[in-house]
């Protein structure tokens, strides 16, 4: 099958959470502590990574347009974006054995079309699975924080106008939430959830050591 992407040698671990959850403060961490180790690792950023993801993200984020996007558009660029960046960035690092940390990966697509946009669950799962070539993720980190909390974080970091999700409204938000936390329960052999309240050192500390137990601990 030309669409299935295998044979994984390095280790691919996605972060996910809403706006403001610390994703980004933790990747960063993670990736001092891996090359530490003497791993390579690669950032990767969601939508975007690649030139034309950059274009993709740049459509999704501003649409300064006034035009809508409709959901079910909004899903086939997110998964178009992840098409690319699987083939021309992802896969390439993962056969060369490196550590790669994706700042949202397909459960993003998951849980903010399907469950918050509420498009139906089947064409989300199968327009995921064809985008990733079924590459999924060895560990996908939930930061989990309360949506006022998210919200009052997004608020604070920009300085600037909020961009077209971070306008949506709190509803919004405890979807999200509640649709990431609906993940965890039923993949836990896959999710590692995360209280995004505690500090940044706490968090950090957890995540590090829940990845040793899964993955270098004999
Ligand atoms: P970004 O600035 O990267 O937000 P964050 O720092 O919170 O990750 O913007 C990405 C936005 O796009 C964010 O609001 C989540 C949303 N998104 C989706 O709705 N679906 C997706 O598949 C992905 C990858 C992101």
């Amino acid at each position: 099958m030309t669409d299935e992407v295998e044979n994984q040698r390095g280790l691919l671990i996605s972060f996910e959470g809403a706006e403001g959850s610390g994703k980004t403060t933790q990747i960063a961490r993670l990736k001092d502590r891996f090359e530490a180790l003497g791993h390579k690792v690669v950032l990767i950023r969601e939508p975007g990574g690649t030139d034309v993801g950059e274009e993709i993200r740049d459509l999704l984020k501003h649409n300064d347009t006034g035009d809508t996007i409709f959901p079910e558009t909004e899903l086939l660029l997110f998964a178009a974006s992840r098409a690319q960046l699987v083939r021309e960035k992802i896969l390439p690092a993962l056969e060369a054995g490196k550590v790669i940390l994706c700042d949202r990966y397909l459960d993003s697509t998951t849980v903010y079309q399907g469950v918050a946009r509420q498009l139906s669950e089947d064409p989300v799962t199968y327009i995921n699975e064809f985008a990733v070539g079924n590459l999924m993720p060895d560990l996908t980190v939930v930061l989990d924080l309360e949506p006022e909390l998210s919200m009052q974080r997004v608020k604070e970091r920009n300085s600037g106008k909020p961009d077209r999700m971070e306008r949506e409204n709190i509803e919004f938000y405890r979807a999200v939430r509640e649709g990431y936390l609906l993940l965890v329960r039923s993949l836990p052999e896959r999710f590692s959830v995360f209280d995004g309240s505690l500090s940044k050192e706490a968090i950090e500390l957890a995540i590090w050591n829940e990845i040793n137990q899964r993955f270098f601990d004999d």
